[in-house]
Parts: structure tokens; C-alpha cells; sequence
């Protein structure tokens, strides 16, 4: 166990080593049984948190907000838009003058090139941690919420558990791609086999898929790649975890309309019961929510035996509270 992480930033999902991880872990699943007992767990009484938002949230807003009024301080939501950045206040100035009056600054910003830089840049200037509620290469938090889920649901162990990270079709808008390259970066270092796959247009950013393909190496497990056009339903054979949602094809173009057009392609990328039963039987299946609800995946997978859904939600409170309660002390 590693417990030194008070002060320290969460951008990246590789910022906190394995065993700093199996501590936010543990302290997740306290928190937890905690919170079902009723018993109070102010860690941070009279501690404030930043909550910086330059894009729209459900979850990831009620989360950080909850978690911090059940551990006893305070969270301040802030939009972008009513801020004085678009005037002129620097990341420099953000981080300067929110580190001054918070204990913490959270910040979402998935701006495609611009997020992590500005999550970077204020963390340079700040004197408290920052946290990365997702950016547009990153959604760590997301990721560790992810992690106890499916240890929760098949064991602590996950060596030679295969998790399958998949494109699937949305219609809606062009998704980030933080949420697949979170998932491939942390689940090897825990003995998951991935595999992911994405029509031929929508690889991930090479030097995360390197970073990934070596933390496999490093932990000695399997790492695959189907980039095919019909790959779906081949991706899900012998599955322990289903984890598809959409991405745009933000590697092969920028712009939105093209975007679109090569999204169009594959409707057929759609979780349905026929490819989750190629999978095992007592396959699980994962979304960070929200769901394009019968296009990315059908009802009935989504409201199915299979899915974990809520169970995944729930957990972005407790681990969220875990990772504040031992960077903000
Ligand atoms: N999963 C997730 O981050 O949800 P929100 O966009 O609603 O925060």
C-alpha cells in the first residue's frame, strides 16, 4: 500500500502508480461501506474543491459535488462560460488564484488538442492538486470507477480476464476518445487481456496505444488490435467485460461533417444480445453513460442481466472521494 499522495495532481491515468491505485482502491470500498452504514466520514471538513467545467456533465458534476459535501467540505461549480476566461484569464491566473481559495481544482475541458494542455498548464501554476474530471485524452477518474466495478464483479484477480474496448455507433455527436484510451492505458497493469476494436477510421492516438501496448509488456499480458470493419461481434468472442461506447475519428479528421459521414458508415456497430453471445456467459457490460439508447447498444442489452451500468455510476462517487480525501488532506 502507498499512501503518499496528499498534494499530488490526477491527469493522467499513469500519474498514480499500480499500488498508489489498490490504495484509492481500498479507501473506495471503506468509503463505501461507509456510506451504506450511514456512518460519517468527514476527512476533509472546511476543505473546498474547485469544480472547472468548459463542457456539460451529469454524472461527473453530481460525483465530485456529493462526494465532497459527504466528506465534509465544500465543491464550487464553476462554468467556463461565466467566467472571465473567455476575457482573458490565463491558465497561469486560473491556477494561481483558484489554488489561493480551494483545496482542490477539478477541471473538464475535451476540447480535441486543447484539454490536457490547459489541465497541465494550470496544475503548473497551482498550488493544490488537480484533478482531471476528462479531457480530451484522459478520463482517469472514469477509468478507476471502471476498475472497481469490475473487480467487484469478478474478483480482485483479473489476470487472463479479457475486457474488450470497442467503438460502437452513435448519431448523436462526435464523442472524445479519452474514455477507450484510459481503459487501455489502466486495466493491463492489472492483468486484464484487452483487446480493442474501431472501424479502420477511428484508431487512438499511436503514443497512448504504445504506452498501453508497453504497460502489457510490462505485466505480461495479451494486447490486440481489430481494426475492421465488421470486427465487432469477433472482438466479443470469450469475453469476461464488454466495454463499447462511441469515439469520433478525431485521428483522421477534425472536422465535424467528414466526422459524421465516416461515423455513418457502421450502424451496424451496435451492442445487440446475437454479439454479446458469442462472449462468455457471465459476461458484463460496461458504459460510462450517456448512451445513444438503441443505436449504440440495444435496450435490452442496456437494461439486460449482462449490464453494470449503474453499478459503474455509483462507483465514480466512491472512488472520486477516495482520490480527493488523499490529495487534499
Ligand atoms: N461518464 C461521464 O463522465 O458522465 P458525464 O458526462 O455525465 O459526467
Amino acid at each position: 500500500m502507498q499512501t503518499n499522495l496528499r498534494g499530488r495532481d490526477f491527469i493522467s491515468d499513469l500519474d498514480f502508480s499500480k499500488e498508489e491505485v489498490e490504495t484509492i482502491l481500498d479507501v473506495a470500498w471503506d468509503l463505501k461501506r461507509k456510506r451504506a452504514l450511514g456512518e460519517p466520514h468527514p476527512y476533509l471538513r472546511d476543505k473546498t474543491l474547485a469544480m472547472l467545467f468548459f463542457y456539460s456533465s451529469t454524472r461527473t458534476r453530481s460525483s465530485f459535488e456529493a462526494g465532497m459535501a459527504q466528506l465534509g467540505g465544500h465543491a464550487a461549480f464553476i462554468e467556463s462560460k461565466t467566467t472571465q476566461i473567455a476575457h482573458g484569464d490565463t491558465e497561469k491566473e486560473i491556477g494561481e488564484i483558484l489554488g489561493r481559495y480551494f483545496d482542490g481544482i477539478a477541471i473538464r475541458h475535451v476540447d480535441w488538442g486543447i484539454g490536457n494542455r490547459y489541465l497541465n498548464l494550470v496544475a503548473e501554476a497551482s498550488r493544490v492538486p488537480v484533478l482531471n474530471m476528462q479531457c480530451d485524452i484522459y478520463h482517469p477518474h472514469q477509468c478507476l470507477a471502471d476498475l472497481m466495478t469490475i473487480m467487484e464483479k469478478k474478483g480482485r484477480n483479473l489476470r487472463r480476464k479479457k475486457i474488450v474496448v470497442s467503438w460502437a455507433y452513435a448519431e448523436s455527436y462526435l464523442k472524445p476518445i479519452s474514455v477507450p484510451q484510459s481503459l487501455i492505458l489502466q486495466m493491463p497493469r492489472f492483468g486484464m487481456d484487452v483487446t480493442l476494436a474501431y472501424p479502420p477510421e477511428f484508431p487512438l492516438m499511436p503514443e497512448i496505444v504504445a504506452q498501453a501496448q508497453e504497460q502489457a509488456r510490462r505485466y505480461k499480458t495479451h494486447f490486440e488490435i481489430i481494426a475492421d470493419a465488421d470486427g465487432m461481434k469477433a472482438a466479443f468472442e470469450d469475453a469476461d467485460v464488454i466495454y463499447a461506447k462511441s469515439w469520433g475519428p478525431l485521428l483522421t479528421t477534425t472536422d465535424p461533417e467528414e466526422g459524421k459521414r465516416l461515423q455513418d458508415k457502421y450502424r451496424h456497430w451496435i451492442v445487440d444480445n446475437d454479439k454479446l453471445s458469442v462472449a462468455k456467459d457471465d459476461a458484463i457490460y460496461m458504459h460510462p453513460l450517456p448512451a445513444d439508447r438503441d443505436i449504440e447498444v440495444t435496450s435490452e442489452v442496456l437494461d439486460g442481466p449482462h449490464s453494470v451500468v449503474f453499478d459503474e455510476a455509483e462507483n465514480r462517487l466512491h472512488v472520486q472521494k477516495a482520490v480527493m480525501a488523499l490529495t487534499m488532506r
